[in-house]
């Protein structure tokens, strides 16, 4: 049986760093709660792991009706692994929460299979680079149906979003503003580009400060303190071959409380309300629970304390107000699956427990302290006291997966060993570090596997090599 998360009183919702559990977390190491509960070395709770995951009659977990050993059998590891029907159902609720235009950040995780399946379920896309736009395009998404951002586009990237007609474009610089003038110059007979304006409201979150950008100290936007938003917005209206629509903000990533948003869409409304424009963009950066303990807020709460705060500062009801969320959507719906390789005890110091992976795959521990679960999918309900260091595979100590990991006691080399919620800023923040291959990625769904993304073989490694 998998292990409830239901009935179980949750710590309150993080409100620090990118996780509770970054590496100097205090706590984490004794998995320490305010109710006594050893709550680190219990099996991960059920949020933790994807909508269809199940334990099947062998007590393996499965996901998308597949047996997670059998796939990383035949699939090898490191490979990823995304619910399908969990993809689809949290893009469903975005766009129940939003209403038509909310878009799915790529940056999270990008390939044909994912644009298409954001497309389908009705979101718009949200692009940043010439190549997100690219791969957008190449799955067939309609252009009006991407958002290009980017706080340096390059004029051959503004090029491509103009030529593909992109839906908006959202404007980030005064150097962006004279590119644009010029490159919409010409007269044309078709429509004008539609464009949004990039906002700081100078709102500071309680997350890492690598994914901070709401503050006035930002290199995304325009501030509206310093007066800067109101002068984009003059010099955007007098450009003849755009035509500006609305206003766009993010604060920043890995955001846990619904506060913060509200503090910005304050800001955000008292600007955007005299401007008589008809969309507001709120961004992303919803936060999701990596660890056990952690609750994060709904979409339907952030889009209502959202709405709600917009409505008090005049905005009126007819204005379009959306959100660009990426993390909420594919985070929870992936799992990588490693195979441990060694298992080495210091005494007296720890034990490490190194897999076939590590920072090429997922970079987010190295790069913001950040902590994951981590447990055996041969028994997932199996309790957890081994306390161990997950490492990878790389030629540097800061090479962790997860810091202080809590693992069954029978754990062996040769088990597969998975990380839940992996499915954002992981293959999408990948690399070929060492010339490590980068995993393979899977959708499942009804008893199905597909490849969506091939492992990389050695001959990609030479690929490039002149
Ligand atoms: N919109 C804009 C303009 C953004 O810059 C971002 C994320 C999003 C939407 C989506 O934010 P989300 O809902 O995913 O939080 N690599 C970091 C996260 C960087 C986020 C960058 N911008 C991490 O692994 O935590």
């Amino acid at each position: 049986m998998l292990p409830a998360a239901a009935g179980r009183p949750a710590r309150p919702p993080c409100r620090g760093a990118v996780s509770c559990t970054s590496v100097a977390d205090p706590t984490r190491g004794a998995g320490a709660r305010d109710d006594g509960a050893d709550l680190a070395a219990a099996p991960p709770e059920r949020h933790l792991l994807p909508l269809t995951a199940q334990t099947g009659p062998n007590g393996h977990l499965r996901v998308g009706g597949l047996d997670l050993l059998s796939l990383a059998e035949e699939h090898g590891t490191p490979l990823f692994v995304y619910d399908e029907a969990h993809l689809r159902a949290r893009c469903r609720e975005a766009v129940a929460a939003w209403g038509d235009g909310v878009a799915y950040a790529t940056k999270a995780f990008l390939c044909r299979a994912m644009a298409a399946l954001a497309h389908e379920e009705g979101m718009c896309l949200d692009v940043a680079t010439g190549g997100e736009l690219a791969v957008a395009l190449a799955a067939r998404v309609p252009a009006e149906r991407l958002v290009m951002h980017g706080n340096n586009k390059s004029e051959a990237e503004l090029t491509a979003a103009l030529e593909a007609g992109v839906g908006r474009i959202v404007v980030d610089s005064f150097d962006e503003i004279a590119r644009l003038g010029r490159l919409t110059d010409a007269p044309s007979s078709g429509p004008r580009p539609k464009v949004q304006v990039r906002v700081t409201p100078g709102v500071e979150v309680h997350t890492h400060e690598f994914v901070r950008t709401g503050q006035e100290d930002s290199k995304f936007g325009f501030s509206v303190a310093s007066g800067a938003a109101t002068e984009a917005v003059a010099a955007l209206e007098l450009l003849p071959g755009v035509e500006l629509v609305g206003v766009h903000a993010h604060i920043g990533s890995q955001v846990f409380d619904i506060g913060h948003f509200e503090e910005a869409a304050e800001v955000l409304a008292a600007f955007f309300a005299p401007l008589a424009l008809d969309e507001l963009v709120v961004g992303g950066g919803l936060g999701v629970a990596y660890v056990n303990g952690e609750e994060s807020p709904s979409e339907s709460a952030w889009a209502a304390a959202s709405r709600e705060a917009c409505a008090k500062l005049g905005v009126p009801a007819s204005t379009r107000i959306t959100a660009e969320p990426g993390r909420a959507i594919v985070a929870t719906a992936g799992i990588t699956l490693y195979r441990v390789g060694t298992v080495k005890e210091l005494p007296g110091i720890r034990t490490y427990v190194a897999v076939d992976g590590g920072m090429s795959d997922n970079p987010r521990p190295v790069l913001y302290g950040s902590g994951y679960e981590a447990f055996l999918p041969r028994e997932v309900g199996a309790p957890r006291p081994l306390r161990a260091r997950v490492v990878g595979k790389h030629c540097e100590s800061g090479d962790v997966v997860v810091a202080e990991a809590r693992l069954p006691a029978d754990l062996v080399v040769g088990d597969v060993l998975a990380t839940p919620v992996t499915g954002a800023y992981g293959y999408s923040m990948a690399s070929n570090y060492n010339k490590v291959p980068r995993p393979p990625v899977l959708f499942v769904a009804d008893g199905r596997a597909r490849v969506v993304v091939r492992g990389e073989t050695t001959e990609d490694l030479l690929r490039l090599d002149g």
